[in-house]
């Protein structure tokens, strides 16, 4: 494993800044706690990898349907999940300068900070809380969601009237949720609002040492197929049986190689019938030959999306001799084409250039520059991970052709401008 390079992990929030992936939230009123907006090219990369994960997870797949259920959930929910009652983590304060720390995290007695006396450790719960409505009640004490997870559980027998599955059927969800972390940090790896992609996949019991190993064969799938992260970062971590979740009965963490250590990606965890078990008094499922009810038993695999970004862009970060390129899989690339006219102030190549522009905008997000030399331009290009970029020059006046320039190995050919969304879209 590589040391931790802080200084990449600066570069990587400086670029996120200045090219409008990540921003420090509520900056002009100087930040709040560790949160982090999604800039223009920062949702465009969230976005696409929240809609691959769906596409094959959720539209490939005939046993998985979606759900997007509310952020607040009935207190009760979290009652029965457990939640209220175990979802906490060992917190400990310097006696000396009152800063908080997790336990679990350090390794010595001493504040890791100015060496001073540290307090006995105490379970910190992580649900965020709230009212709703307008009195600030006992009674209308609410929580947001600690994970996605609860709510495929609860809307279980909804969802299994009104789309008539069979096991082993998924329920799958995107969302944000809600932790009290003690220590937030690391950029957008840990923060208190996070988002995300889970899918409870429910199963007869006898099957899930079979279905753990399929749903750990689709995360790799996943990591190195669909997000082309390099497969020597992505390390499994089989998690102690007594540092468990308390509904999990094996799991595994995918653990990638970030700038600052080995830490947590994704988990896989087998909840058995725990939460069913939990929320629904009768057993929800029938099964079809002796129509006895049962609860069904759940494979769970759970990715977080900021990480999901956070590891991509991590992973694609590379410095060559005079560019610093982003080696995004054009599928998740923020601009997947940009478009320039040779020169600014040539009229007919900036027209020829827009209506070109105008056109692919109808398939893809497209970038349009027209400033500086085209040696800049591509660099500017190269630093956000757009793996195209076509330059309108006079020959394509007479020849209706343009020259396409490739991010990665910067290699220009000539192509018909007819030919030029076949072409990207074949790159996909
Ligand atoms: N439903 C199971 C569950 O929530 P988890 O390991 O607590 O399991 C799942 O969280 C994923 O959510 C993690 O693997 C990570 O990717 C992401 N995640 C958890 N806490 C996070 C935080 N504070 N900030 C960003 N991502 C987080």
């Amino acid at each position: 494993m590589k040391k931790q390079d802080n200084s990449l992990m600066e570069k990587i929030i400086s670029l996120c800044k200045r090219r409008g992936f990540v921003f420090p939230g509520s900056e002009i009123y100087g930040g709040l706690a560790n949160s982090w907006d999604y800039g223009p090219l920062g949702v465009e990369l969230k976005n696409n990898i929240k809609n691959l994960w769906w596409k094959k997870f959720v539209q490939e797949r005939d046993d998985m349907v979606g759900i997007d259920a509310s952020l607040i959930m009935n207190p009760k929910v979290w009652e029965s999940s457990g939640h209220l009652k175990e979802f906490s983590d060992p917190l400990v304060e310097c006696k000396k300068c009152k800063k908080r720390f997790r336990a679990d995290h350090i390794n010595s007695n001493n504040c890791p900070e100015c060496k001073g006396e540290l307090s006995q450790p105490r379970q910190f719960n992580l649900m965020l809380k709230t009212f709703l409505g307008p009195a600030e009640e006992r009674v209308n004490e609410v929580y947001f969601r600690p994970e996605t997870a609860q709510a495929m559980f609860v809307d279980f027998k909804n969802v299994l009237e009104s789309s008539r599955k069979k096991l082993p059927f998924g329920i799958a969800q995107t969302g944000k949720a809600f932790r009290n972390e003690v220590t937030p940090g690391n950029f957008i790896f840990r923060t208190r609002e996070f988002e995300q992609m889970e899918i409870e996949y429910f199963i007869e019991e006898k099957d899930w040492k079979e279905k753990f190993e399929l749903w750990r064969k689709e995360m790799w799938s996943w990591m190195t197929e669909t997000l082309g992260v390099e497969k020597s970062k992505i390390h499994e971590l089989e998690v102690a049986k007594g540092e468990l979740a308390h509904y999990s009965k094996r799991t595994i963490d995918f653990e990638y190689d970030f700038p600052f250590g080995r830490k947590e990606l994704y988990g896989l965890a087998y909840r058995t019938d725990f939460d069913l078990k939990n929320h629904y008094q009768e057993p929800p499922y029938r099964d079809e030959e002796n129509n006895e009810g049962f609860y069904p038993h759940v494979v769970e695999p759970t990715f977080g999306v900021d990480r999901s970004v956070l590891a991509v862009l991590c992973d694609a970060y590379v410095e060559e001799e005079d560019r610093i390129v982003l080696k995004l899989k054009p599928s998740l690339a923020p601009y997947k084409v940009a478009v320039f006219p040779l020169l600014k102030n040539k009229p007919e190549l900036v027209a020829k250039a827009r209506e070109i522009y105008k056109e692919l905008q109808k398939d893809f997000m497209v970038a349009f520059d027209d400033r500086g030399n085209i040696g800049k331009r591509y660099y500017s290009q190269d630093e956000i991970g757009t793996p195209y970029c076509v330059t309108v020059d006079f020959e394509s006046l007479e020849n209706d052709d343009v020259t396409i320039r490739d991010r990665d190995s910067m290699k220009q050919e000539r192509i018909k401008i007819s030919e030029l969304k076949k072409y990207i879209n074949g790159k996909l």
